[in-house]
């Protein structure tokens, strides 16, 4: 049996939205697996972090497998694997989700779709940790999660096409294990009314199409504050953008990259004076214009 399944990568928080939106973008992780007779895995992947992923049963994509079929009691079958990787990893941008929901996906359809939908979205979330990039890379759009007593359940919408997008991607990268450690155990009431309210009003504004309203709740006191000291670049380009009045920035996922909120596309002259922000703090960045995704993770018999 062959198919392939293809999931889009994601940026999740969105500022004050910590562990609660997430964004799809159109960068993809795609495999093309064919069940063998041996029982053995095998990945060749190929984009983004080729030579740096195992290639094993190691690779998560293969972890998420295995989990799937010791949760549905199925003993398995040997995989080959062809991934095609857009997604930067460990930069913020849902690589690992993206891998997960890919296997997740992949071994459910292996064994005729067994699981219902929210069996295996609950499934990967457990094993990505936190549901917010998960989420969006199974259903595309821009989504709020919920999880409450083990389940998971969710808000999808179309993202409104009000705003440029464009993601910051340095060389070098973040754990989100490690930049999960450096947040405080509790918070100042302030700090919660502060991040509650941008919250709400950034829903608010997307209710009401009201874009400056947008960049104004792209702030928080959660996260940020906390990471931006290990994320190069993050005060210094958000003034810049916000000093020319262009829209705001926000650490997308625990980062490093960072994702630019505007009111229109970067200049050239514009890329090159971010880029100028990065040199002078000896990081080379990426910038890349990027779209909402609108579909989420889907498999096909080939
Ligand atoms: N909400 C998670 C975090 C996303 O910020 O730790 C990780 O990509």
């Amino acid at each position: 049996m062959k198919l392939r399944a293809c999931v889009p990568a994601t940026s999740a928080n969105l500022s004050c939205g910590f562990d609660v939106l997430g964004l799809a973008l159109d960068l993809t992780y795609e495999v093309e697996v064919e069940t063998t007779e041996e029982r053995s895995f095998f990945l060749h992947h190929r984009g983004e972090g080729e030579g740096e992923v195992p290639q094993d049963e190691r690779n998560l994509f293969f972890v998420a497998v295995r989990k799937t079929w010791e949760r549905l009691g199925f003993e398995g079958v040997g995989l080959r694997v062809c991934a095609t990787n857009d997604i930067p990893i460990a930069r913020g941008l849902g690589s690992s989700a993206a891998c997960i929901v890919a296997g997740v996906t992949v071994a459910n359809a292996l064994c005729g779709g067994k699981l219902k939908f929210e069996e295996m979205l609950e499934l990967a979330v457990a094993l990505e940790g936190h549901p917010d990039n998960v989420i969006p890379a199974f259903v595309g759009g821009f989504t709020i999660a919920l999880r409450e007593e083990g389940r998971v359940f969710y808000q999808r919408f179309s993202f409104p096409p009000l705003f440029s997008l464009f993601v910051l991607i340095p060389n070098y990268t973040l754990s989100t294990e490690i930049m999960r450690g450096v947040l405080p155990a509790s918070y100042p009431r302030e700090d919660v009314v502060f991040s509650l309210s941008h919250l709400a009003f950034l829903l608010g504004s997307l209710f009401t199409r009201d874009r400056e309203g947008f960049f104004r709740a792209l702030e928080d006191r959660i996260h940020e504050p906390y990471r931006g000291k290990y994320v190069t670049g993050f005060p210094e380009v958000k003034a810049y953008v916000k000093g020319k009045g262009l829209g705001n920035v926000v650490i997308s996922g625990s980062g490093p990259t960072l994702l630019l909120v505007l009111s229109r596309p970067l200049e050239e002259e514009e890329k090159r004076e971010i880029a100028g922000i990065f040199a002078a703090r000896g990081v080379a960045v990426r910038i890349q214009e990027v779209h909402p995704e609108e579909k989420g993770a889907r498999v096909e018999i080939l």
